[in-house]
């Protein structure tokens, strides 16, 4: 068969196998080519398999020989089609890291269920003993809580609604969209969902295991960005999840303190993932932020931001350069004044008309594409693929 792309509204709904492969090893040779640092020798991280946490695994193998345990949410093939990205992102990252005599195992599941903590435990005293670092993760739109209950997120406004341009996908245009206050009900549920509620669970229970080695750390993502965006972000459902997610890592923090461990946030650039294309509004500042940080040379992808993050931020021998509130903050170039000032004065001139002139349209949709196997260099897309092959590979 051969691979054509199905975008759907802001949702990818194919991938190419093959392609995946291809953009798994891109981000290897850029961490080879970086250089190596001194950080963790084995780590686990929730939600691996696409966006910050996979470019997590590949700087931690690649740039500082780390073993890992990785958790995801994917699908393999079956007779609804051939799978995620992220599935085939597993594989390919296991094979390469196995090459290179790193142990790389991945954990298919729902990170959010007891059941998948204790596999993981079990797995990291066989495989790995313990682990020095747990990077955590996830962006979900559900979780199931212990008892069963089903708890949804929503990217909703809060207060009042809130109405721009967004970027339509699949049409390669843009089209009004709108966000609608969430009820205090909505608020608390994306709180339960991408809070750091099941963060904290999860450290507690790899510190009771003994899975946690003397100082081992913990790290997860956040955004804030600019004002223009609070709107939309920070001051959204979202924006509550994320400063819960703020003060859970304190108290883990404080949970950690007995054995030498600390927790942190990484305060992310925004960056075209899976999960932020889907956001109202948000990928036409990310295409005009992508334009603006191009042109004055401080544009990061995935990878790049996960090497400094690792490379200079936690491991660099200066200590963890984090602020006072245990925010490392990776949004420093993205927050520039010149560059927000340059943004602003962009994005307020774009319109459905101009919109491709303006911001950097055609960068966000390669890289969307690129997510899912899509517009790869070397890869031929016009060779037929046998979807018995894709079978016979497993996680
Ligand atoms: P992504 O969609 O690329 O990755 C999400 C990961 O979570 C995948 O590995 C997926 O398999 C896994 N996952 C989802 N539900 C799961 C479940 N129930 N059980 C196990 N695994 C599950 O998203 P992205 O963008 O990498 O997001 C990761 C974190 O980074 C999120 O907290 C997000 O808010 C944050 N972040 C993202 C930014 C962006 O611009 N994309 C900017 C700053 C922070
Ligand atoms: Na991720």
């Amino acid at each position: 068969m051969i691979i054509q792309p199905h975008i759907q509204g802001c949702v990818a709904r194919n991938c190419h196998p093959l392609g995946c492969r291809a953009a798994v090893h891109e981000q290897i040779e850029r961490v080879r080519a970086t250089g190596t640092f001194a950080g963790p020798k084995r780590v686990l991280v929730i939600g691996a398999s696409s966006g910050f946490g996979l470019a997590s695994r590949i700087a931690l193998t690649f740039g500082s020989g780390a073993d890992t345990i990785g958790i995801s949410l994917e699908r393999g093939p079956s007779e609804k089609g051939l799978g995620s990205a992220g599935w085939y992102n597993n594989i390919w990252f296991r094979e390469a890291a196995e090459e290179e005599g790193r142990v790389a195992l991945n954990l298919i599941g729902d990170a959010f269920s007891d059941s998948m903590r204790q596999q993981s435990i079990m797995a990291i005293r066989e495989r790995l003993g313990q682990v020095d670092l747990v990077v955590y993760s996830l962006a979900s739109a559900l979780r199931i809580l212990p008892d069963g209950t089903q708890v949804r997120s929503v990217l909703k406004s809060t207060g009042s609604p809130f109405s721009g341009l967004g970027y339509d996908l699949e049409h390669d245009a843009l089209i009004p969209q709108s966000l609608d206050p969430a009820s205090e009900q909505e608020i608390r549920d994306t709180v339960s969902v991408m809070g750091g509620e099941d963060w904290q669970i999860w450290m507690q229970a790899l510190a009771e295991a003994g899975c946690l080695a003397h100082g081992a750390q913990t790290v997860a993502y956040s955004y804030i960005g600019p004002e223009s965006t609070y709107p939309l972000y920070r001051d959204g459902t979202i924006g509550y999840a994320k400063e819960h997610l703020h003060a859970s890592a304190e108290a883990i923090n404080l949970q950690l303190a007995g054995m030498g461990g600390h927790a942190w946030v990484a305060v992310c650039k925004a960056l075209v993932t899976k999960a932020s294309a889907f956001i109202p509004v948000l990928p036409v500042y990310l295409a005009v932020l992508m334009q603006v940080m191009k042109e004055r040379g401080t544009h990061e992808g995935c990878i790049e931001q996960m090497m400094r993050l690792f490379g200079d931020k936690m491991y660099g021998g200066r200590g963890v350069l984090a602020d006072g509130h245990r925010l490392i903050r990776m949004d420093d170039w993205e927050l520039d004044p010149h560059t927000q000032a340059a943004v602003a004065a962009l994005w307020a001139r774009v319109t459905p008309e101009n919109f491709r002139t303006l911001g950097d349209f055609t960068g966000l949709r390669r890289d969307f594409l690129a997510l899912n196997g899509f517009g790869l260099a070397g890869v031929d897309y016009q060779a037929p693929l046998e979807p018995s092959s894709l079978l016979a590979l497993h996680p």
